[in-house]
């Protein structure tokens, strides 16, 4: 895509958007056919996995609710504090249910792994994590992916749902920006 305003941030397209709706496209067809015959509750991380979590949905061909949570664990910076606090909870009650997280990125895996735990312990028939991106170098804690659609190498990226200080989450593409950028927020 080329508006004047995000060029102007951007170092390198990492993703394209036909690539994006090739790979959710794939990942929709794969959760539809090992959740055949059941009913899943999609739990979308806010506010990175909008984006995705939207896209992904029509994509899967079986009966869904969707919920959503607000967990925080990294605030302003671009380094993870490591400290994970649920703002908003699900109002959902997965008793039972079939749980599919849905996030934007897994990066050093204390958001997943905690909030795996968390969901596991309301006593879902089962719980599974489906992200959008991987940076497994900066994984700290190990955490069971079941559905990923792009592994990335260590670079903090921007676009489709992520953000740099909330901003260029509305960017259809995964990009990297300028050192600016990121300086200027
Ligand atoms: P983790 O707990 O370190 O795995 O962090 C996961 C969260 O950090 C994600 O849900 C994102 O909100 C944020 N994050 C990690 N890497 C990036 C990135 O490259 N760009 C934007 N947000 C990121
Ligand atoms: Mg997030």
């Amino acid at each position: 895509m080329g508006t004047s305003y995000f060029e102007d941030k951007l170092r390198e397209v990492l993703i394209t958007e036909e690539q994006i709706r090739e790979k959710v496209a794939e990942l929709g067809a794969q959760i539809t056919k090992d959740y055949e015959g059941k009913e899943l509750v999609i739990v979308g991380i806010l506010r990175g996995s909008l984006v995705f979590a939207a896209d992904l949905m029509r994509q899967i061909n079986l009966p869904l609710v969707l919920d959503t949570m607000v967990v925080a664990s990294y605030g302003m910076s671009t380094k993870s504090s490591g400290i994970v606090k649920i703002n908003k909870d699900l109002e959902t009650d997965i008793t039972g249910k079939h749980v599919l997280i849905v996030e934007d990125i897994v990066d050093t895996g204390l958001t997943l792994s905690y909030l795996m735990k968390n969901l596991e312990s309301r006593e879902a028939a089962s719980v599974k994590i489906c992200t959008f991106l991987d940076k497994p170098e900066r994984r700290e804690k190990d955490v069971a992916v079941t559905y990923r659609g792009f592994e990335i190498p260590n670079e903090f990226v921007v676009g489709y749902g992520l953000d740099f200080n909330q901003h260029y989450r509305n960017y259809p593409e995964v990009a990297v920006l300028k050192p600016e950028a990121y300086e200027q927020g």
